[in-house]
């Protein structure tokens, strides 16, 4: 049995290749391996959501996945969001509506948003609730961070029209 399994992950738009035992979790080559250390290890059973990334578009819990399961997918993780140097959108709407205290579920709450808002540009605070439903917050500062969403709606949406010709 080999011990390790080559594999090729691309992490907020950059190529890895890297050799990692096929008992690693998904989230523990992220955070320790390749420095993503936005990607948070809370319960490690699938229970609260801190360990949030975007595998190929899609929200998945980091800590329920091998990482040779990802083998060859498109990660993103709250790093990717402000790649370019400026913070996103989503992440200024927290810091104005204060949707973290000690921060520790704020890049699960914030990739949860950031698919949300890609779907429904205008989510009512139902939808809101519905999509971040998976990601706990033991600060219980739910109603800051639902005051987040919405504002990261209008700033994402006002970014629109700047672009618009
Ligand atoms: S650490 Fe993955 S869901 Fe809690
Ligand atoms: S801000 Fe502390 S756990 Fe959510």
């Amino acid at each position: 049995m080999r011990d390790r399994i080559s594999i090729a992950l691309q992490v907020n738009g950059k190529p890895y290749r890297l050799e990692v035992e096929p008992r690693r979790l998904l989230a523990d080559v992220l955070r320790r391996d390749l420095g993503f250390t936005g990607v948070h290890l809370g319960c490690e059973h699938g229970v609260c959501g801190a360990c949030t990334v975007l595998l190929d578009g899609e929200l998945v819990r980091s800590c329920l996945m091998f990482a040779v399961q990802a083998d060859g997918c498109e990660i993103l993780t709250v790093e990717g969001l402000n790649a370019s140097g400026d913070l996103h959108p989503i992440q200024r709407a927290f810091i104005e509506e204060f949707g973290f205290q000690c921060g520790f579920c704020t890049p699960g709450m914030i990739l949860a948003a950031y698919r949300l808002l890609q779907e429904r540009p205008r989510p009512s605070a139902e939808e809101i609730r519905r999509a971040l439903a998976g990601n706990l917050c033991r600060c219980t500062g739910y109603a800051d961070i639902l005051r987040s969403v919405q504002r990261a709606a209008v700033l994402l949406a006002e970014a629109e029209e700047t672009r618009a010709p």
